[in-house]
């Protein structure tokens, strides 16, 4: 894990409430797909994580929402600012462990670390589908990214304005994908009833408040089937058996 800052290159709206961040530092970085960021904002006592959702050789992009005083300030950032960086954090997904062939399942910007894994399984001779569940068509973020990489992409929204009307399990029944592992980032309700419904190993992302970033404080501890494990430590991927819902 390091410390390190970093030049914001771009720092664009591209959905609803939503930013696309490109930032850039001096020499390697190194982070694989399911890991995250840990962003110290100007004024902020705490860290704010984000996901990576891609791998620049000397940076990353990152996918965030407003949603309360520390995104709404990274939101206000001009190209030319700096921003300190603590990375690699977490452990990230496992491609490896796909045989042939990968379900990537996102919801809303749960489609952001999985825009990396499917690079990742891509370069590894894999096939991916996505399956991406977003509320209505203007949250609608990435798909044109996963296309571009020769991804298929399935859509749910819950308004039923794009693909599916319903929830990613409902784009799931209707297609019937082919694959031996699923990948899931999202809501807690959606991975929940991904994992229910998808009879295949699967990964899952999970989200906590977090303090310390980066295994020390427990803050964001949660109980699995193997015990109390920390989110920002031990995770923030699992395997779905590993998860008391
Ligand atoms: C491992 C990890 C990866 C994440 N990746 C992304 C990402 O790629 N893109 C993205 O937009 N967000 C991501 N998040 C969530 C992001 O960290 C929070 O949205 C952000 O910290 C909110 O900061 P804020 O100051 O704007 O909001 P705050 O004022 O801190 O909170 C505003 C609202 O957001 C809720 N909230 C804040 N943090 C979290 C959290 N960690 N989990 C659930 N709810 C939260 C609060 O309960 C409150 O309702 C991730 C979180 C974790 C733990
Ligand atoms: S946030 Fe401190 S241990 Fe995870």
């Amino acid at each position: 894990m390091q410390k390190r800052i970093f030049n914001i290159e771009a720092n664009d709206p591209v959905a609803r409430d939503t930013f696309r961040i490109v930032l850039r530092t001096d020499g390697d970085v190194s982070v694989r797909s399911g890991q995250f960021v840990d962003i110290a904002l100007p004024g902020f006592y705490l860290r704010r994580p984000i996901s990576v959702s891609d791998r620049l050789p000397d940076g990353v992009v990152l996918y965030y929402k407003v949603v309360g005083e520390g995104t709404r300030a990274m939101a206000a950032m001009r190209p030319g600012a700096q921003l300190e960086l603590l990375l690699p954090l977490g452990s990230g997904f496992h491609p490896e462990r796909c045989r042939e062939a990968a379900l990537l399942v996102g919801g809303g910007l749960g489609a952001a670390p999985l825009y990396l894994l499917a690079k990742e399984l891509l370069a590894a001779g894999k096939a991916a589908t996505a399956v991406l569940g977003f509320n209505r068509a203007d949250e609608i973020c990435l798909t044109e990214e996963f296309r571009a990489l020769g991804v298929p992409v399935l859509i749910a929204t819950l308004d039923g304005s794009v693909g599916t009307k319903g929830f990613v399990t409902d784009a799931i029944a209707a297609a019937q994908p082919t694959f031996d592992r699923f990948y899931s980032c999202g809501p807690l309700p959606m991975m929940k009833a991904v994992c229910a419904a998808l009879d295949a190993p699967g990964e899952v992302s999970l989200e906590e408040r977090m303090g310390c970033g980066a295994g020390f404080c427990y803050g964001c501890s949660v109980q699995t089937r193997g015990g109390a494990r920390r989110v920002c430590a031990d995770g923030p991927v699992f395997d779905k058996e590993e998860v008391l819902w």
